[in-house]
């Protein structure tokens, strides 16, 4: 079964991790996918490797903190495909430190990327959406289902030691979620969020490894220590992390006609924690 035939998709962060699982589940599922991200290279290569397995696809590079970047990736979808049935916040990175030792730029830098950068990528969709729902119920008496998924964490749901940032973010994007399933339910555009536990990707990974971000003046070692790993894992009841393919199946379900009727929710995916 085809979930998402004739659909189109923006999903942010897609160059790796949860974001492409993502893109490669939709593009399964018959969705035409616009991949964004900040690392151009490796969105692109995403995006070919979609199109050589019979998908469709555009990569289209840039920062979600760019304050046009909205306006642009919107343009991008419409411009390519003519229709925008999904949006997928997922773009992110941690920032980790305990607050006391918090720097003004480090704790701004999460609100960013994980709150106001969701938020204007919505508002600048907002006129595309409302105007087509509105049309379309005057024509047809409904409006064709459409999708917001905003990629949260445990972090933000229940507070994560050393994530102060991070958490207010991820939790911001939960009332950002409920409001707009308030807001557009009149418009057939249902509005959740995933919240992930420990899902394996450079986020997780062993800290030893060295992967690192570079954004304004900082310079981020990603990952978290071996040893914490090791703990998480003892804690989790199924012993082990989520693939990123297990996270995308939860996106998926709410980009899909499955969760018609399911709005302003959020999911915790977290092998059972
Ligand atoms: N991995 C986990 O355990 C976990 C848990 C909870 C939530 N999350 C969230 O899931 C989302 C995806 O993370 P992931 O684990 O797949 O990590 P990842 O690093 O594998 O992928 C994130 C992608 O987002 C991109 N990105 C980062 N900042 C960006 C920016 N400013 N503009 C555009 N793109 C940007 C990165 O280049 C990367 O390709 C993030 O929002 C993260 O906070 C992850």
């Amino acid at each position: 079964m085809q979930l998402l035939e004739g659909k189109v998709a923006v999903i942010t962060g897609a160059a790796r991790g949860i974001g492409r699982a993502c893109a490669e589940v939709f593009a399964a599922h018959g969705a035409r996918v616009v991949l964004s991200d900040i690392d151009e290279e490796p969105a692109r290569e995403a995006a070919e490797a979609l199109k050589a397995a019979g998908g469709e696809a555009l990569a289209v590079a840039g920062d979600v903190t760019a304050a046009e970047f909205g306006t642009r990736i919107v343009g991008a979808a419409l411009d390519a495909y003519g229709r925008l049935d999904c949006i997928v916040n997922n773009a992110g990175y941690t920032w980790d430190g305990t607050a006391h030792k918090m720097s003004d730029e480090q704790w701004q830098a999460m609100l960013d990327v994980h709150l106001t950068a969701p938020f204007r990528l919505i508002r600048a969709a907002s006129a595309y959406l409302r105007e087509t729902a509105k049309r379309e119920k005057e024509e047809r008496g409904r409006a064709q289902a459409r999708k917001v998924v905003n990629v949260s964490s445990t972090s933000g749901t229940r507070g994560n030691a050393g994530q102060a940032n991070y958490a207010a973010g991820k939790a911001g994007v939960v009332g950002l979620t409920k409001t707009l399933a308030k807001e557009w339910g009149q418009f057939n555009i249902q509005v959740n969020a995933v919240a992930f536990g420990f899902i394996e990707t450079r986020l997780t990974q062993a800290k030893e490894s060295g992967e690192r971000v570079h954004r304004e003046s900082a310079d981020i070692a990603l990952g978290i220590p071996r040893a914490n790993r090791e703990i998480a894992f003892k804690l989790i009841p199924a012993g082990r992390g989520g693939t990123p393919e297990e996270a995308a199946g939860a996106v998926l379900f709410f980009a899909s006609p499955l969760s018609d009727y399911v709005s302003g929710q959020v999911l915790e995916v977290t092998g059972g924690l």
